[in-house]
């Protein structure tokens, strides 16, 4: 790999691919050339510093990438560190075609909890399935972290025009405070926790579960609890054993990592708010992007050049970041469920040989909506020292049609940043432009350097024509795969996130010296004076 990246670097730089302008300039068909689509999802990455050649060695830089993607959607133990097989494609597997793991089809069981989530979801939102003393369901409040939160979280807010079921809350943050401000609004009567929690063990999701229980118990009485919970997990023992009754438990499997598995039972939130057929519709967006980055050709695979793209980006440019800008509000937690999804698979240092990274793994994933960053942190993305590739998410249409003129001047800004990064403005064109209002020439050349962009900021933009279930399937299986694109390239395990342990495992003995039980004996002299602070002040 390292060969291929340094013959990148040595033609970028000779054939001045970064000049976006003048490659613009003498290609009028730069767009069509540097641009794919999986039918009306339109991936347009012409404002990069890419040219036929560059293009040519990033294929050749992703050549093995197909044979790992095929052991991928074979169910082989590609997570070898948990010795665990990664399928959150068999969840969207549309077609029914058997997926094998250690030698049986899991199809048949992924089918009967996805019906067992659409008869319990449609239950809930018919009114059918009601509150211990009767009273149809009014709010849900899902209760889970980090994959058992974020994507249900995310895929509620981006498909609110769908959203005709019962209110919908999230939980996560052990801060008392979080579950504290949902209950105030709520009436226990009316209201249904899912507790979602792969391992069924996570500190935070189990504290906010018991709290959630007193709260239901204290209303309703012991004998209401069964009526108001409900639980996806796949340690169905620890379930049992939380007394939750077993007919309102979703299960899922040991090969669907937390960040992957809003496709599976973690997306019965989803399902209540969307209904079963939207549902249906979104699982079909993401098999038809599994369908498109099995079988597309390099230069029309949307995962396969996003990852490629995201790869030249940081190991041959040397590009630290990547922000997400989704010119779509309903869209606003996407960068927030990127970050776990690409963050938590390719932040690690070691490849699967046990060796050190050879160059750099993933980058910081960062960002918030359009047109609220522009006002916010978008001077840098323009004028600051570092180059942050952007990648805009814009829609043809909004669900506002009275409102038509907004979704205009939202297109119209998305379109304006990324030229403006590509463009830039020259100290000639500056200086011009300030003479030109009347500025004397020696105020105009103090002036003019600060009003100097540099250009050649690469960006990507995104085209759909609606955020409807089916594109948002679509668009999270897109990042998936790129996730998975870049860790083939990187040489690492996209799918383990030991990096997470080590806080749990020492907020966990912390806890006893934060009780007061014990000392804080054996800690550094910074942890046991913070310790000090905080109960002095406790009281
Ligand atoms: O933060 C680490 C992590 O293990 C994530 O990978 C996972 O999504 C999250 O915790 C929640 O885990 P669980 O679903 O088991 O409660």
């Amino acid at each position: 790999m390292q060969a291929i990246i340094d013959k990148l670097t040595s033609t970028a730089a000779a054939t001045r691919a970064e000049d976006l302008r003048a490659a613009f300039a003498a290609d009028a068909g730069r767009f069509t050339r540097y641009s794919a689509a999986l039918d009306d999802l339109l991936m347009d990455y012409s404002k990069c510093a890419v040219n036929d050649e560059i293009m040519a060695l990033l294929e050749e830089l992703c050549a093995g990438v197909a044979e790992k993607r095929e052991a991928m959607f074979a169910g082989e133990p590609i997570n070898f560190t948990e010795g665990r097989a990664v399928l959150h494609t068999a969840l969207r597997n549309r077609s029914n075609a058997p997926v094998m793991v250690d030698g049986r089809d899991v199809m048949p069981e992924v089918n009967a909890v996805l019906a067992a989530m659409g008869r319990f979801a449609e239950g809930i939102r018919s009114g059918s399935l009601t509150g211990s003393t009767g009273k149809a369901i009014t709010d849900v409040v899902n209760i889970g972290i980090g994959g058992s939160d974020l994507g249900p979280v995310m895929a509620t807010l981006a498909l609110a025009p769908f959203h005709d079921g019962p209110r919908l809350h999230f939980v996560s943050n052990v801060d008392g405070a979080h579950i504290s401000d949902t209950l105030k609004i709520l009436s226990a009567e009316t209201t249904l926790f899912i507790i979602a929690s792969k391992t069924f063990t996570t500190i935070e999701t189990m504290t906010n579960a018991q709290t959630a229980r007193r709260f239901v118990a204290e209303k309703l009485g012991e004998a209401a609890v069964g009526k108001h919970f409900a639980a996806v997990s796949t340690a169905l023992d620890k379930v049992a054993a939380f007394g939750i009754d077993p007919e309102r438990v979703f299960g899922f499997w040991d090969w669907v990592g937390g960040r992957y598995s809003i496709w599976s039972a973690i997306g019965l939130p989803l399902m209540i708010a969307i209904g079963e057929d939207d549902f249906g519709r979104f699982l079909d967006g993401g098999h038809a992007m599994d369908q498109h980055f099995r079988h597309a050709p390099f230069r029309q695979n949307l995962p396969m050049l996003l990852g490629a793209i995201g790869v030249y980006h940081r190991n041959v440019l040397g590009y630290q970041t990547r922000a997400i800008l989704p010119y779509d509000q309903r869209l606003s937690r996407f960068p927030a469920y990127l970050q776990q999804l690409d963050m938590e698979s390719n932040g690690k240092s070691v490849t699967v040989d046990g060796k050190p990274v050879a160059g750099s793994s993933g980058p910081v994933v960062w960002g918030e909506p359009g047109t609220n960053g522009q006002h916010a942190f978008y001077q840098l993305i323009h004028q600051g020292t570092s180059v942050i590739p952007a990648e805009f998410l814009i829609a043809a249409r909004g669900f506002e049609p009275d409102l038509r003129h907004q979704h205009e001047l939202l297109i119209a800004n998305c379109l304006a940043q990324s030229e403006a990064l590509m463009k830039g403005r020259t100290l000639a064109e500056a200086k011009a432009q300030l003479t030109s209002k009347g500025m004397d020439e020696e105020k105009a050349d103090l002036i003019a350097p600060h009003r100097v962009f540099s250009g050649n900021r690469p960006s990507i933009t995104f085209v759909y024509d609606q955020l409807t279930p089916y594109t948002l399937g679509r668009l999270i299986a897109l990042y998936e795969h790129r996730v998975f694109v870049e860790g083939v390239i990187f040489r690492i395990n996209s799918f383990d996130q030991w990096g997470v342990e080590l806080g749990k495992e020492l907020a966990t003995g912390l806890l006893p010296v934060i009780e007061g039980k014990v000392a804080a004996t054996g800690h550094d002299s910074s942890t046991a004076g913070l310790v000090a602070t905080l109960l002095s002040r406790a009281k």
